[in-house]
């Protein structure tokens, strides 16, 4: 197949890879998902142009035709949480570790030209230095983020042994509109999203102090795409973030600012496995693969809370 592949494709982060090829120009695009967090209405706007197979990756009989010969293999099929990975260690593992490696599998044996692996920032854990870089050593806190570390390594190991390029980029705290705010598992973002339009306070999970580097999606799409095209990576890991930091606490009150609104948070106590500080030294992806984010956070704020309007506009109409 000379198609692009996106695995999770029906998902938040996948269906915006999925709009960006088809923006940068790609006729047709196969998305992989098993549809346990993607969804169909994710790829309304692009239906006519892509093919889905609704396959788990654990199935190898089943995707093995369908990346075979594909120029590039987006692979962002996962199950993205990690409290979800706490609760339900084995679905995870299954997903983010056997999942992973079957999709290599199926790429070097079928002559993939490159997969574009999404990793995550939570594998550095807590560090002592911010921002983290790609030099640090990883240090996991979560089985999530130990799982996310063995498909970087399983990634590498297959470009080095097997001939297999590839490329992990880490995905710092991704949010944009698509997010689906409706499980106790989903982003943060997405759940003061919902909060704030329904004029409720959030639960924020400790005092609220720890801090992320939120990443607008567009920007994570369009660094996915140059990761696809880079020269001489194959094999390497980059950070994927904006670069920037914001506690929660600031993050909420920006959102009442933009709402014109005052709501307390409520506090909860803190989560297992949570990092208390995230953000994303970029000089690597910058140099090396051109990543360069258009969103800052408030921008990507004010366009992601339009978005989620509109879909409570939409509800209330049907
Ligand atoms: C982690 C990764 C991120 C990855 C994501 C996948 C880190 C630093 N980041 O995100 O790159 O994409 O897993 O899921 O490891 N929280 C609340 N109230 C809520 C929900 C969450 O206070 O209702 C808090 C959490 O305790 C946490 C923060 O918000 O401190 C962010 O949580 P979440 O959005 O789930 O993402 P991470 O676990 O940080």
């Amino acid at each position: 197949m000379s198609q692009p592949v996106v695995t999770g494709g029906a998902g938040f982060i996948g269906s915006a890879v999925v709009r960006a090829l088809i923006a940068e120009g790609a006729a047709r695009v196969t998305v992989i998902d098993n549809f346990a967090t993607g969804r169909r209405a994710n790829l309304k706007e692009v239906a006519g142009q892509v093919d889905v197979l609704e396959a788990d990756l654990c199935d190898y009989e089943s995707i093995a035709p369908a990346v075979e010969g594909a120029p590039v293999v987006f692979h962002l099929a996962a199950i993205p949480s990690v409290p979800r990975s706490i609760t339900e260690p084995v679905l995870a593992h299954r997903s983010n570790v056997d999942g992973t490696f079957n999709l290599l599998l199926a790429a070097q044996r079928g002559g993939v030209g490159r997969v574009v692996y999404a990793a995550s920032s939570s594998a550095y854990g807590d560090t002592e230095v911010l921002p983290k870089t790609e030099s640090m050593a990883p240090r996991p806190k979560s089985p999530y983020a130990a799982q996310k570390l063995m498909g970087e390594y399983y990634a590498s190991v297959f470009a080095e042994c097997f001939g297999l390029e590839t490329v992990s980029l880490r995905f710092f705290n991704v949010f944009g509109p698509r997010q689906d705010p409706s499980s106790p598992y989903s982003g943060v973002l997405s759940i003061f999203m919902k909060c704030i339009l329904e004029r409720r306070p959030p639960t924020i999970y400790g005092d609220g102090e720890q801090s992320r580097d939120f990443t607008y999606v567009e920007d994570v799409a369009a660094l996915c795409l140059k990761a696809a095209q880079a020269g001489d990576v194959s094999g390497q890991v980059f950070n994927a973030g904006n670069g920037g930091r914001f506690t929660l606490n600031q993050v909420w009150r920006m959102l009442c600012e933009i709402e014109g609104v005052s709501i307390e948070p409520v506090y909860g106590p803190p989560r297992a496995g949570d990092v208390r500080h995230s953000q994303a030294d970029l000089s690597a992806a910058a140099a090396c693969l051109g990543h360069a984010p258009r969103f800052s956070l408030e921008e990507g704020l004010r366009r992601t809370l339009d978005w989620y309007r509109a879909q409570q506009f939409e509800t209330s109409k049907s």
